[in-house]
């Protein structure tokens, strides 16, 4: 079996505190990577300055070899906080309003993924699969071949990719579409993603569609599917079933007081629509005021890329807003919700997704959201809890049996809420049921086999510098790199 080499932007670092690692990205791969074995390339976290960067840091945990790079603050700003976080995140969640364009955090964003791709180089054996993930890595392909690299290449996008009104309205869109023809492989989450993709490349007037799957632009043909990206469906229920016995779990029992849990749990990101959740709580806890003191919403929301402005600014909102919940509906022994900004560990939210009666899974648009199948999987099948779904996750294309809501109506969720408290147990059994069968046939193990199984297949490898790769954005430079020697020194010390 061929090696595999995935690249992503955050990596979960191996350590032994246990804290679950952030983003379903990092969750997903693990699991797949843990089980078949192989090399994660990708950054360490660590930013410094420019003369600082340091030889890759190699370390081993099980079948995994991680390669891990520090970036310089300069890149860290252009490329992670910049152009990935401030034009390719708000543009992929159609939040057009959102992005903020700039020239040199675009060329900054070129120019980390060829330092990725002068990274990755030394590490390649000549049968290496390799998988690279997400949209800070979209040109990461392009800089491979263009510097020789003939393996197999595929790409697999975690987040939404939007309509061709939205997408074209990024300047250096172009760029990043054909760049895109390097890969073998694109994965995208949903057949709407993949469509939607479709559509850019013909809007655009690039290249042809020979079947549903294949593509040919320029000299390269290639492959482009929907992946529905999973979870590692039966341990997680065993965690959340061994998660009942323990203590934290008991102590949560007695502070509920018989009081239901409703639960939410999303990074603070304002893709996630937790203003609008909290609003639609509100609300129904306004026109169904007998509710009131009967249930809890524990929202946890882990803070995330805290120095981008647009997330700081949501810091402040949401806080101020679940105070304000509070201030007004609360009484002395009753909070209607509990907020935390810290993640916990997988065992614990295993636990407390069982113990909840319900749980919002409402962001205005997300990519598919592993939250709402953890829910699923960590429930007691006797007594089921519900799952209130947005209809704009991709995880809605699968799981048709939750009760799917308009995160946009504020009062139509209310009352979605109050329906879903409401359901009958054999209901609950019913739907809980369907939703398992989904995902124990679509987990995280078939993800990652049917995209690797479709790359291993794709014909030989291609032309390494094909025509129409566009050439790096003019004003990105390239930052002089003793890699070759560095990642020599790293492999020794690793083998
Ligand atoms: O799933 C989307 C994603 O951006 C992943 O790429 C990432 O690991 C996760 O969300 C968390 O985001 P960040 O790495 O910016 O904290």
């Amino acid at each position: 079996m061929a090696r595999l080499v995935v690249v992503s932007n955050r990596v979960p670092i191996p350590d032994k505190s246990g804290t679950a690692p952030a983003g379903g990205l990092a969750v997903a791969l693990q699991t797949a990577l843990a089980a078949r074995g192989g090399l994660w390339l990708g950054w360490s976290g660590r930013s410094c300055a420019e003369d600082a960067v340091g030889p890759l840091q190699m370390l081993k945990e099980g079948n995994i070899d991680y390669a891990l790079t520090d970036l310089t603050e300069r890149d860290v700003e252009e490329y992670y906080q910049g152009f990935a976080n401030r034009v390719l995140w708000p543009i992929c969640h159609y939040r057009l309003d959102l992005a903020e364009y700039e020239r040199h955090e675009m060329a900054g964003y070129f120019r980390v993924n060829r330092f990725f791709a002068s990274r990755l180089l030394p590490l390649i054996e000549k049968d290496d699969l390799i998988w690279i993930h997400d949209y800070h890595l979209i040109p990461l392909a392009a800089e491979l071949r263009r510097q020789g690299v003939t393996n197999r290449i595929g790409f697999f996008l975690h987040i939404p990719w939007p309509a061709p009104d939205v997408f074209h309205a990024m300047p250096v869109h172009e760029t990043l579409l054909t760049s895109l023809t390097a890969y073998d492989v694109l994965g995208f989450q949903t057949e709407h993603d993949r469509e939607n993709f479709a559509d850019c490349l013909s809007r655009r007037g690039l290249g042809k569609r020979l079947d549903p799957a294949r593509f040919v632009v320029g000299e390269r043909a290639f492959t482009a599917r929907s992946y529905p990206i999973g979870i590692e469906t039966d341990d997680f229920a065993a965690l959340a079933k061994r998660a009942a016995e323990t203590t934290l779990h008991r102590r949560m029992l007695q502070s509920l007081d018989g009081k239901q849990l409703i639960i939410g749990v999303d990074r603070l990101d304002y893709s996630k629509g937790i203003t609008q959740r909290i609003d639609a709580f509100e609300s129904f806890l306004n026109r169904h005021t007998d509710s009131q003191r009967k249930v809890t919403l524990l929202q946890i929301t882990p803070k995330s890329r805290s120095e981008v402005p647009e997330y700081e600014a949501m810091q402040r909102a949401v806080a101020e807003q679940a105070g304000r919940v509070n201030g007004a509906l609360g009484t002395v022994d009753w909070v209607p919700i509990r907020y935390i900004n810290r993640s916990l560990r997988r065992p614990a939210l295993a636990g407390l997704y069982r113990m909840a009666k319900l749980a919002l899974v409402t962001p205005l648009r997300d990519g598919m959201n592993l939250v709402a199948k953890e829910f699923v999987a960590a429930q007691n099948e006797e007594d089921p809890g519900v799952l209130l779904l947005s209809r704009f996750a991709g995880a809605a294309q699968e799981l048709k049996e939750a009760v799917l809501v308009n995160p946009y109506d504020v009062e139509g969720t209310a009352d979605a809420i109050a329906g879903s408290l409401a359901m009958p147990v054999e209901q609950r059994r019913e739907r809980w049921k369907a939703m398992m069968k989904t995902l124990r046939t679509n987990d995280v193990f078939a993800w990652c086999d049917t995209f690797l199984g479709d790359l291993a297949e794709s014909p030989a490898p291609q032309k390494a510098s094909p025509a129409g790769i566009p050439k790096p954005a003019r004003s990105a430079e390239t930052r002089a790199q003793p890699l070759r020697a560095a990642a020599a020194t790293s492999h020794a010390r690793w083998s």
